[in-house]
């Protein structure tokens, strides 16, 4: 990408200082000069067009690639991105299968991609109720194994994983989503199966300060995150700002919290929708809320989705890369310039933007059963800038 963009600037820039200007017979163009001067212009305009770059005093972006993307992204990745997250090969199910047998071979290509190009990194997720094998939590029987049997299962996995990424990963979502949308804990009698905690359910409320503990005892120098979502509903925000803070009372060893921020082009206009939340104003409270704490704060899942939460669409409404109005891509520039206005404001509080994905081909958001498209990121199905990215740039 980074040829593709600067090939007009080339050309530009020689021409203005070689081809175009008249020859005055006085005083010779100096060919070497001249060259170089393009160079420099060239490094420049690089320097201006990197994310990273621009951001530098702000925050580290990152962004979250798998398996596939980190090779297909990968320029888009070494120009704009000082981070990375592996979007699903650090999870549980990726890295302990089978009891006790860990396989680690395609996070360390990725982890090593990232740190030959100065990356930062974040590993997502030591415990979560999803991507989690049920081995971990029922025995073969299909009984819900003890407290004690999980906690060990618990600890054996981070002492396992942590350690063996100590010193790579900077950042550890030690535990993610441990909150419902109305501020209770999730649990095990939660009504949709995949919403359903079974380290609650075996362990109770425990599992979570026993996660940070096992993890910081494993690598005393990463940093130590809570993640969740959602974090622009009020019954929410409080209570993980309470969860993390009887943490803090406890000692429990939390460095920062993460907010997902999977958001929309707007809030819903649905009062019953989560979406309905979901102002610029309730996440940059939440960002104080947490920062408030002493916690370090990161945004660890960026997107926006063309979709507004709660509407519903047919088929013959799901856009394609063709078909996105121009208004529609205009909203979205709009909306993230919104919100990395607010970002840029509480920079003391954050110290990481990631996106989940890196450019619209590849998104999770199109991964789901109805088969609708999304494009959510700055970059476009040809990894072109969008005007979202010129809207994070304009500052
Ligand atoms: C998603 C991945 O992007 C998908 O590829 C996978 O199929 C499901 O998980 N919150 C999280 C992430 O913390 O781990 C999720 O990632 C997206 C929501």
């Amino acid at each position: 990408m980074r040829n593709k963009l600067l090939t007009p600037i080339i050309c530009a820039a020689a021409l203005a200082t070689i081809g175009c200007t008249p020859a005055n017979n006085d005083s010779p163009t100096n060919p070497t000069a001249a060259l170089a001067s393009v160079q420099q212009e060239i490094t420049q305009q690089t320097k201006q067009q990197s994310l990273s770059d621009k951001y530098a005093d702000y925050f580290l972006i990152g962004a979250a690639a798998d398996q596939g993307s980190y090779i297909t992204h990968a320029e888009l990745l070494k120009t704009h991105f000082n981070s990375m997250t592996t979007e699903n090969e650090m999870k549980f199910e990726s890295v302990e299968p089978t009891q006790n047998h860990f396989s680690y071979e395609i996070a360390d290509k990725m982890l090593a991609f990232a740190k030959s190009n100065d990356m930062a990194v974040r590993g997502h997720a030591l415990v979560w109720h999803r991507q989690t094998p049920d081995w971990v939590f029922f025995n073969d029987e299909g009984e819900l194994r003890s407290k004690d049997e999980v906690l060990a299962i618990m600890k054996n996995h981070i002492d396992n994983v942590v350690g063996h990424f100590k010193g790579t990963v900077d950042y550890w979502d030690v535990v993610n989503e441990a909150i419902m949308d109305d501020g209770s804990l999730r649990t095990d009698k939660e009504e949709a199966d995949n919403q359903k905690s079974y380290w609650y359910g075996a362990v109770g409320k425990d599992y979570i300060a026993a996660a940070f503990r096992y993890a910081h005892a494993a690598d005393p120098q990463a940093k130590l995150f809570y993640n969740d979502y959602y974090n622009y509903i009020p019954a929410r925000q409080q209570a993980i700002y309470q969860l993390v803070k009887e943490l803090l009372d406890d000692g429990v060893p939390v460095h920062g919290v993460g907010l997902q921020a999977h958001i929309n082009t707007i809030p819903s206009s649905n009062p019953e929708h989560q979406s309905y939340h979901q102002s610029i104003d309730n996440l940059e409270k939440a960002i104080q809320m947490y920062a408030s704490l002493g916690l370090e704060v990161q945004i660890t899942e960026l997107d926006v989705s063309l979709y507004i939460g709660g509407n519903k669409y047919q088929k013959s409404d799901f856009y394609t890369a063709d078909s996105i109005p121009a208004e529609l891509d205009q909203k979205q520039a709009q909306r993230y310039a919104d919100l990395f206005a607010m970002l840029r404001r509480n920079r003391d509080a954050i110290s990481s933007v990631t996106f989940w994905g890196i450019a619209d081909d590849d998104t999770w958001l199109s991964e789901f059963d109805s088969g609708r498209a999304d494009f959510p990121m700055l970059f476009d199905v040809n990894h072109q800038p969008k005007s979202a990215f010129h809207a994070v740039m304009d500052f």
